[in-house]
């Protein structure tokens, strides 16, 4: 007992010091000697962030406190604000707290810098669709410039959110799917924002989020209740997190759900014991917006006051709009039900962020209003962005229309007589997607101009509104589910066109934070208005914009050509017009899996077998009895303008802690082309089963025509092992499938034996 009681004091002691270091260190003896001479009060006001009254992208839980919040700013009651943008207005906060607090302890500025702040980027789940780590890196670094030059020191991204339902509204936000090219994704997003430099006036904070399991939402629906066994925790949910922890990401988000009972801001499982206990993360962990409040709804504390104590104590070091931490946490702290250490302790790793920004060095580092002046749209983002965006489109079904020539893409540039139809095709804000608060509106190159560019051999016409009247961030979107006047139009402009090109999809905000969606069709009238086209044109090009997977199965059998161009930001128009033309060869794969209808969803490739997984002459087997098992599109699939051709895959496993897997990829078509070469493993026997194959590595590669490569992959126990139901990485022999292909479904497999 004695023995427990020692090892318990000795845990929670780990638990609280881990933030500091060795003392010869001087940003630690700066933030000593800074935290002894701060009172309680200033303490928790470090743990305290506001929405800064401009903005706001959540409800507003306290409306009319303005005046409150100012009060608290003087009183150095406020560590961070949120949603203030913009140089004058970020110098005027800083100044209130630096000149007239009494410590002057500069604030932090957060904000939603999601993809891009003026000069949008293609949405997260549209640049995970590249698998190419240094553009996406390189867009997190534009947005990071943007957003610094305009008083922005910290932004809420990447979110690292494993997504497994379409449904869920934020798949937009994160990389798909897969946790294996999940933390790759994360990883560059977080050099990006936090370049080589913290202190460097371009460099920002990050926070991957939501931690943890926000994605698991039940039936996709945004906020749902997330149970999930410790298999899915460990090898699926936490991968992400866990490597930009250990890339040094400065602050971690936690989340809105609760996770198998427990709200995830008063997880001390989540907090203490796995990211700053097993992990040694030494930055902070800030609060969902009110999702400390929210721990009362959920059932799980009776009071703010409970609030307060429970969060704290759970490792969530800053409370964000729920006003716990700045109206309860002293008085909990003097009662006893909150220890000093805990707050010490919160309160360093907060400072120690603002000291790494290089904020007490100079509080006014991101306020230089020339900077401000120069970077917004500076041209080599605009070129960025356009890079990315080209990168970012799926060629999803390429034939030919009849027996003999070419298939339908690419167009040729003097293509006469095209007609382009869709209401967006002449949009400009739709394309800029879900969560871009910084943006301008209707700042997007719509398709039609960057079409234009090309060839103006057109003619236009919408079919059908897809919204019924304005849209905007905080309100539903009102799908046209009934207007087909348009119709009869665009019908007689199709009739006459030698090829149809038709722009359909999601609008922008139809994805994104509370926008789950029960159909996975395309919304309103616009299947119809496809089928009705087809009827009278069979050359039809269809460009597709949307936030999640779609399940167009109909689309599919019938439309030669399918092109996915997700809401790809400012560029929109120049980068699909890149693609259709054949200047940019299309080289993005699926970074989640599109369904054939909604209810298989969730629907993803990295599934365990089950026991009954064959088809068989009678019904007991895992299956549907009116859809088939399969995925419409698969996990890692796109095609490009040229054909590539795997052979040759060979296995070195005479290392057991270094396999060696090489495959031969060739490029057999008459142009030069990117390919994503993707390595599979399948353990085919494990302690805890392993799912029917996992991504465990990739490889981006271009190869002129006839050109052909050797691609080699190197598999240790990082690749072969995986997290037992204790949460222990373990690697166990014995036989593995691999493939090697240009997806999850198709390549070339081997077997080899791990000793
Ligand atoms: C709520 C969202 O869940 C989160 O991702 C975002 O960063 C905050 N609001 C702040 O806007």
């Amino acid at each position: 007992m004695k023995k427990t009681i020692c090892f318990l004091l000795l845990l929670m002691g780990c638990a609280i010091s881990f933030a500091q270091s060795s003392p010869s260190n001087g940003m630690q003896i700066f933030i000593d000697s800074l935290l002894q001479k701060m009172t309680l009060e200033e303490k928790v006001g470090q743990m305290n962030q506001y929405n800064g009254f401009w903005e706001v992208t959540g409800p507003v839980p306290n409306e009319g406190n303005a005046k409150l919040k100012y009060e608290h700013l003087k009183k150095g009651m406020v560590g961070a604000v949120l949603n203030v943008k913009g140089t004058a207005n970020v110098r005027k906060l800083q100044e209130i707290v630096v000149k007239e607090s009494r410590l002057g302890i500069p604030l932090l500025f957060g904000f939603d810098v999601i993809h891009g702040y003026k000069t949008i980027t293609p949405i997260p789940l549209a640049e995970a669709a590249s698998w190419d780590l240094e553009a996406i890196e390189k867009s997190a670094r534009i947005a990071a410039i943007e957003a610094s030059a305009v008083g922005i020191n910290w932004t809420f991204a990447p979110m690292v959110d494993i997504t497994r339902d379409a449904r869920w509204g934020r798949v937009m936000e994160g990389a798909g799917e897969d946790p294996y090219l999940g933390a790759k994704i994360g990883v560059a997003r977080v050099k990006g924002f936090q370049g080589q430099d913290l202190s460097s006036s371009n460099t920002i904070a990050a926070s991957v989020k939501h931690f943890a399991g926000y994605g698991f939402a039940e039936a996709g629906r945004d906020y749902n209740t997330v149970d999930v066994g410790t298999s899915t925790l460990y090898n699926i949910i936490l991968p992400p997190f866990k490597a930009t922890v250990d890339n040094d990401v400065k602050t971690v988000m936690n989340s809105f759900n609760t996770l198998n009972g427990i709200p995830a801001t008063g997880n001390k499982f989540l907090q203490r014991d796995i990211l700053k206990g097993k992990w040694n993360f030494k930055g902070f962990v800030v609060s969902d917006w009110g999702s400390g409040a929210e721990l009362i709804t959920h059932g799980f504390a009776k009071d703010l006051k409970e609030v307060a104590i429970l969060s704290a104590n759970a490792g969530s070091d800053m409370d964000m709009e729920s006003y716990a931490y700045v109206t309860h946490l002293k008085e909990m702290v003097e009662a006893g039900k909150v220890d000093i250490a805990v707050v010490n302790d919160a309160v360093r790793r907060i400072l120690q962020v603002k000291y790494e920004l290089g904020l007490f060095a100079d509080p006014y580092r991101y306020c230089d209003a020339q900077r401000e002046k120069d970077l917004l749209y500076h041209p080599n983002h605009l070129a960025a962005a356009l890079d990315i965006a080209k990168k970012s489109i799926v060629l999803l079904k390429n034939i030919k229309t009849t027996g003999q020539g070419n298939p339908l893409l690419p167009l040729n540039k003097n293509q006469k007589n095209i007609a382009v139809i869709g209401a967006l095709a002449n949009d400009k804000n739709s394309p800029l997607g879900s969560w871009r608060v910084g943006s301008d509106d209707n700042s997007a190159v719509s398709f039609l101009e960057g079409f234009k560019k090309y060839n103006s051999n057109f003619v236009y016409a919408k079919g059908a509104d897809l919204v019924n009247g304005p849209t905007d961030f905080i309100h539903e979107v009102k799908i046209n589910e009934t207007d087909k006047s348009g119709f009869a139009q665009a019908i007689a402009l199709a009739k006459k066109s030698s090829v149809v090109i038709m722009v359909l999809g999601e609008h922008g905000f139809q994805s994104g934070e509370g926008r789950s969606r029960s159909k996975l069709d395309l919304p309103g009238v616009q299947e119809a208005l496809l089928e009705e086209i087809y009827k009278v044109n069979k050359n039809i090009v269809l460009v597709l914009m949307n936030g999640r997977p779609l399940a167009i199965t109909w689309a599919q059998e019938h439309i030669p050509a399918i092109l996915e161009a997700w809401q790809l930001g400012t560029q929109t128009g120049d980068a699909i017009a890149q693609v259709l033309f054949g200047d940019y060869n299309p080289s993005a794969k699926l970074p989640m899996t599109f369904p054939r209808s909604v209810g298989q969803e969730p629907l993803y490739y990295n599934h365990y077998s089950t026991g009954r997984p064959n088809t068989n002459d009678v019904v007991f087997w895992s299956h549907y009895s009116d859809e088939s098992n399969e995925p419409l599109y698969p996990f890692g699939y796109g095609l490009s303008y040229t054909n590539f051709e795997y052979t040759d895959l060979k296995i070195n496993d005479s290392d057991p802690s270094a396999i060696r897997v090489s495959v031969q990829v060739k490029n057999t078509g008459k142009i030069a082309g990117e390919e994503v070469v993707q390595l599979y493993l399948h353990d085919r026997v494990a302690s805890v089963v392993r799912p029917v194959k996992e991504l465990k590595g990739f490889k981006k590669i271009l190869l002129h025509s006839g050109e052909s490569t050797l691609v080699t992959f190197t598999l240790t126990n990082n690749e072969l092992g995986f997290y037992n139901n204790e949460g222990v990485f373990v690697v166990e022999s014995g036989d593995f499938d691999v493939m090697v292909g240009t997806n999850s479904i198709q390549g070339l497999s081997a077997v080899f034996t791990k000793k």
